[in-house]
């Protein structure tokens, strides 16, 4: 596994490099003092939104290679888990995701938190935000994605940026979501629906 994470993490190196975005520098930043030789040991699991892994495994483009094979090695040894954040009341979920870099994952992080990202077909995930910053690198299906009042489709390749407390959506239609997520900055910081951006809605596993 060892081998897989480190050709994932250059994979990606790659991939960030080529885009200007100040949050990728910060990414590339966290990923350098990732200690990837010391990878945790535990029981992989899959959430409901699982059912939607392999299809969305299959339907990453070969232009995103090796993505598309590492993923499909490294998804496999994660624990994913189905959320609506504990609050259906804001949100009925309909997206799984699994940690890579994080708490819970492969590699342990305290400044970065980077994973894989299902959303299901036909799901609205409401307009939220969060303290942490946070990047979508779009790896295979299709999706309307809101970042304030604007609106942006995404396809494969896309990379998403989200500024600290910035407030975004996203919508999928026939197909599923799937993607890399990282946060970096306050990766312990509040989480809010923008309707009850009162309630804080933290990340139960
Ligand atoms: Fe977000």
């Amino acid at each position: 596994m060892e081998k897989i994470l480190t050709k994932f993490l250059t994979a990606l190196q790659n991939i960030l490099i080529k885009n200007d975005k100040d949050i990728c520098e910060k990414i590339l930043l966290e990923i350098e003092q990732l200690n990837s030789g010391c990878i945790r040991n535990f029981s992989a699991s899959k959430s409901p939104t699982c059912t939607y892994l392999d299809g969305a495994l299959n339907n990453i483009p070969k232009d995103l290679s090796p993505i598309d094979l590492l993923l499909k090695s490294i998804s496999k040894k994660l624990v994913w888990h189905d959320a609506s954040r504990g609050v259906p009341k804001y949100f009925k979920g309909g997206y799984a995701f699994a940690e890579i870099i994080g708490e819970q994952g492969l590699i342990a992080s305290e400044g970065i938190r980077l994973g894989l990202f299902l959303q299901q077909p036909n799901v609205n995930y409401p307009l939220h935000a969060h303290e942490a910053e946070e990047s979508y690198i779009i790896v295979s299906g299709e999706a309307c994605w809101k970042i304030d009042d604007r609106m942006i489709s995404v396809i494969p390749g896309s990379i998403i940026k989200h500024q600290s407390c910035q407030d975004h959506a996203t919508f999928t239609e026939e197909e599923s979501l799937f993607a890399i997520w990282i946060w970096t900055g306050e990766i312990k910081g509040r989480y809010w629906f923008a309707d009850n951006s009162e309630d804080d809605c933290p990340l139960e596993y």
